[in-house]
């Protein structure tokens, strides 16, 4: 079992979930985290924690198996993050915009 980062997240990248995971299991994309299915030890401190409502066990139907794949491939492409940053100007301008990820999703590692 494992939390999972989804379609939300993207542009809001608010990042409260990285100060309260006791494991360090999230990685930084350009515009998304994700979180490594392997590192997460389910605790679910996270999920309350995401003001985009973003993440979800994977046993929620929200959690896509798609989704999961997806967490598991940049988890292992892309940089770990383990401090807060400062969230983009408009991410509240993104919250709950449906489909970001057809339109939206970037490949690219975040970081500095
Ligand atoms: Fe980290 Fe717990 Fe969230 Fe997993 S469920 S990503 S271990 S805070
Ligand atoms: Fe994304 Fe929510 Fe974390 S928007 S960066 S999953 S707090």
């Amino acid at each position: 079992m494992a939390y999972v980062v989804t379609d939300n997240c993207i542009k809001c990248k608010y990042m409260d979930c990285v100060e309260v995971c006791p494991v360090d299991c999230f990685y930084e994309g350009e515009n998304m985290l994700v979180i490594h299915p392997d590192e997460c030890i389910d605790c679910g401190v996270c999920e309350p924690e995401c003001p985009a409502g973003a993440i979800f066990p994977d046993t929620d139907p929200s959690a896509t198996p798609e989704w999961q794949a997806l967490n598991l491939k940049y988890a292992s492409a892309w940089p770990n993050i383990i401090e807060k940053k400062e969230p983009p100007a408009d991410a509240r301008d993104w919250d709950g915009v449906p489909g970001k990820f057809d339109r939206y999703f970037s490949k690219a590692p975040g970081g500095e």
